[in-house]
C-alpha cells in the first residue's frame, strides 16, 4: 500500500481544485457554509444565490471524483420568513442536470440538539447527508458499517412464521420480498440510512464542526485503506484527521487562514511533496523554480565577476 498522505490547502476550493487531475478522489465528504446562516463567522452566501454559487464548485467536484467514487453533502435548508427555503431541493435538481446521480439521502439525527420553543415548529433535530455519484456502479463496503442485531432479533427470530422462511413476495406486487430466516444466528446486521449521532461539544473554536463519527462512518462505507478523500470545505480539519486515523490519504481545503491553522494543529501534514498536480500547476512550479535558479545563478555570477 502506498504511503498515507495528508494535505491541507488554503483558499477557495474552486481555485485550488483546478490544480488537481480528473478522476482523482475516491470520496468527497463535506459540510459547506450554509446559506447566510453563519454570516458572522465565515461569511454567508445569500439563499437565492446559493445554488449558482454551489454549482460552480460541484462542477469541479464532479471532475475530480473517480467514476467509482461518492460525494456526501451534509446540508440543511434554513427557515426564511417562517418557511423552509427550497435551495437544497433546487440544488439537487440542478446537480442532476450537471451530471450527478442522486443516489441516496441519509439523515443525521442529532441526538443532543438544543432544546427550544418556536411558535410554529419543533426543534430541528436532523440534517441531510445527500449521496451523489457519477455512475450507477460505485464502491461501497457495506460490511464495514455493520451494527449489532439488537434485542428485536431475539424475539422476532424466535418464532418464525411460514412467510418468514420462504422468500415472501409482497402482496401489493411491489417485487420486494424478504426471507427473515436468513438472519437466524447472526449477530450483526446492516444499518439503516438514519445515523444517530450527537453533535460535537469540543468544537475546536469552529462554530460548525462535524461529529467525528460522521466522516468516519462514510469513509468506512465508501473507501478502503489507501484511498484518497477530499473535504473542500474543511473547517477545523475533522475529515482529514479521521481519514488519517483510518489510513486513508486526504486533501482538505479551507478558505479562512484561522481555520487552516486549527486544522493543521489537529492533523499533522506529511512533509513530502504530496499528490501530483495537474500540468498547469507543475508548469507554474517549474517556472517558479527556474526563476529561483536564474536569480541564484545571477547571484553566483555577480560574486564570481
Ligand atoms: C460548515 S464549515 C465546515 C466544518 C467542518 N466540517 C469541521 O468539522 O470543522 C464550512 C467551512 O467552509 C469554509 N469555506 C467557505 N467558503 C469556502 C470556499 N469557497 N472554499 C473553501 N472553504 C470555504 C468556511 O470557512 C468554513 O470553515
Amino acid at each position: 500500500m502506498e504511503k498515507i498522505q495528508t494535505k491541507i490547502e488554503t483558499g477557495d476550493c474552486l481555485e485550488i481544485l483546478n490544480h488537481y487531475p480528473d478522476n482523482y478522489f475516491d470520496l468527497i465528504i463535506t459540510s459547506p457554509p450554509y446559506a447566510d446562516s453563519r454570516a458572522k463567522t465565515y461569511g454567508g452566501v445569500k439563499p437565492e444565490k446559493y445554488v449558482e454559487w454551489f454549482l460552480q464548485r460541484s462542477k469541479e467536484f464532479l471532475r475530480v471524483l473517480k467514476p467509482s467514487g461518492t460525494f456526501i453533502l451534509n446540508i440543511k435548508e434554513k427557515v426564511d420568513e417562517g418557511e423552509r427555503h427550497t435551495y437544497v431541493i433546487e440544488l439537487i435538481m440542478e446537480m442532476r442536470k450537471q451530471g450527478w446521480r442522486w443516489t441516496e439521502e441519509f439523515i443525521w439525527h442529532k441526538k443532543n440538539c438544543h432544546p427550544g420553543k418556536w411558535p410554529n415548529r419543533f426543534r430541528d433535530a436532523w440534517e441531510r447527508c445527500l449521496q451523489f455519484n457519477k455512475s450507477k456502479n460505485f464502491n461501497m463496503y457495506q460490511d464495514n458499517v455493520m451494527v449489532p442485531m439488537g434485542d428485536w432479533a431475539k424475539t422476532r427470530l424466535k418464532t418464525l412464521g411460514k412467510n418468514d422462511i420462504v422468500r415472501f413476495n409482497s402482496k401489493v406486487g411491489s417485487g420486494f420480498g424478504k426471507n427473515i430466516s436468513n438472519w437466524v444466528g447472526r449477530t450483526m446486521a446492516y444499518p439503516s440510512n438514519v445515523l444517530h449521532l450527537a453533535t460535537e461539544t469540543s468544537n475546536k473554536s469552529h462554530s460548525a464542526t462535524f461529529p467525528r463519527m460522521l466522516p468516519e462512518w462514510f469513509i468506512r462505507l465508501f473507501t478502503k485503506e489507501g484511498d484518497i478523500v477530499l473535504d473542500p470545505f474543511l473547517g477545523s480539519g475533522t475529515t482529514c484527521e479521521v481519514a488519517k486515523e483510518l489510513k486513508r490519504s486526504s486533501v482538505g481545503i479551507e478558505i479562512l487562514p484561522e481555520y487552516v491553522k486549527i486544522a493543521k494543529e489537529s492533523v499533522k501534514e506529511d512533509q513530502f511533496v504530496l499528490f501530483e498536480k495537474r500540468g498547469k500547476y507543475e508548469r507554474k512550479i517549474k517556472k517558479g523554480h527556474n526563476k529561483i535558479r536564474r536569480t541564484a545563478s545571477r547571484r553566483v555570477s555577480s560574486k564570481t565577476a
